[in-house]
């Protein structure tokens, strides 16, 4: 699947480092060649000779040893590579990286690449949970840099919590995505809202619903790295938005409303993950509502349903709708569509351990509006954000 990608592994000196085997043989099994830089802790860890077997590549450790060609090795390593994957990388890796630290043949041959650079960290939490690791992710974030984030549960030290290396079949996965999609939609430009919004009722509360906004911005971010001009309209979040993305913020309904109908003419897809209020209060009170004996009743008028006035206008853009339901998930989905003239719809069943608001994961179905059914079992939102971009880019190029 991945013939003539070039794969450059980093293994930095992580315990994980022996699960790093396990991604060359992934790898190898999807036809990719694989060349392996260790450090000199990664070494500690694991044999050199662990990783040549499985790679059938010589691997590279010093900066300093006699090249294996006339060329200069870290060179002609990071200008060869289609994708460089750090996997694990270390807390020192990163803040070399993030810092333009170039002592040693993996940081010198990251810094001499082009190539897109993936980071898996693995790390114990309280190193993981470090403001400056935390920091030093966010530059290189901000710089385009990748990162796969890193599982909870009990680490090696004992402790349990946020720092196990991804699994392995996510971590082939992204690898895969990013390989397959490089490029793909250039071209075209991409509006996705995400978030929830918020509904004043004084100045100091307000309704609003528990989206963090994970899976639109990471359809943003796929979207983006696969070279789509995108623009993010996001309610209140906690996230940054992914570098290249054009970011408009609102707050409430009407204004993510105006802020779609301003954007939408020039869209080729329009993909409408935000969870918008249904509805805003009739008035909002200038002053903080004091608290009584009584009960307080709170009238409420209809918000506009974005996604229904698009499909009135959208001609031929592609419009995606999602949906959030805990019963009759396709049939809901199928009523939805043919009510908005949705191309498809992407639902998720929010009873399900593992999907819908704040998890890092979701399981989705996708009903097209031909009928068709596609579940896809529980994965990284980001991997579910390439499975969307898939399915419209391939609708797309059955209708031209
Ligand atoms: C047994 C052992 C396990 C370690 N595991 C980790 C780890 O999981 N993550 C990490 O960031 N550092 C870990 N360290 C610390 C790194 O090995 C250390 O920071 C080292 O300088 C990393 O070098 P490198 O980034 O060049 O591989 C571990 C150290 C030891 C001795």
């Amino acid at each position: 699947m991945l013939k003539d990608i070039n794969v450059l592994l980093g293994v930095t000196g992580g315990i994980a480092a022996y699960k790093a085997c396990d991604i060359v043989s992934g790898l190898k099994r999807i036809n990719a060649n694989v060349d392996v830089i260790m450090t000199k802790s990664a070494t500690e860890l694991v044999s050199p000779n662990t990783f040549q077997a499985l790679s059938r590549n010589a691997v590279i450790i010093d900066i300093f040893d006699t090249p294996r060609y006339w060329n200069i090795e870290h060179i002609s390593l990071a200008q060869k590579s289609h994708v460089l994957l750090v996997a694990p990388a270390t807390a020192n890796i990163i803040g070399k990286v993030a810092n333009g630290i170039a002592d040693d043949m993996l940081s010198t041959t990251i810094m001499a690449s082009t190539a897109k650079v993936v980071f898996a960290p693995a790390m114990n939490t309280k190193m993981y949970e470090n403001k400056i690791v935390q920091q030093n992710i966010e530059k290189l974030i901000s710089l385009g840099y990748q990162f796969i984030e890193p599982a909870s549960g009990r680490l090696a030290c004992g402790d349990i919590g946020i720092g196990k290396l991804a699994d392995i079949n996510e971590i082939i996965r992204f690898i895969v995505n990013i390989v397959k999609s490089d490029g793909d939609l250039k071209g075209k430009k991409i509006l996705v809202t995400a978030g929830p919004t918020r509904e004043a009722i004084d100045p100091v509360r307000f309704i609003s619903n528990y989206s963090t906004g994970k899976m639109g911005y990471s359809i943003a971010k796929a979207a983006s790295t696969r070279g789509a001009e995108v623009i993010l309209i996001s309610g209140p979040t906690a996230l940054h938005a992914p570098p290249g993305v054009k970011l408009i913020k609102i707050n409430t309904a009407l204004e993510m409303y105006d802020a779609v109908m301003d954007n939408f003419k020039e869209q080729n897809i329009i993909i409408k993950s935000a969870a918008v209020s249904d509805y805003r209060l009739k008035v909002i009170s200038e002053h903080k509502i004091k608290k009584d004996e009584g009960n307080l009743n709170l009238s409420l008028v209809r918000n506009p349903d974005i996604l229904y006035e698009l499909g009135k206008i959208k001609e031929d853009r592609m419009l995606i709708g999602f949906a959030a339901e805990s019963d009759n998930v396709v049939k809901n989905a199928k009523d939805k569509i043919l009510g908005k003239n949705l191309d498809f719809i992407v639902a998720n069943d929010i009873t399900e351990e593992g999907a819908g608001f704040g998890t890092d994961t979701n399981i989705v179905t996708i009903v097209d509006m031909d009928g068709n059914i596609e579940r896809i079992e529980k994965t990284s939102k980001i991997d579910i954000a390439h499975r969307i971009l898939d399915k419209a880019k391939q609708m797309l190029e059955v209708r031209s």
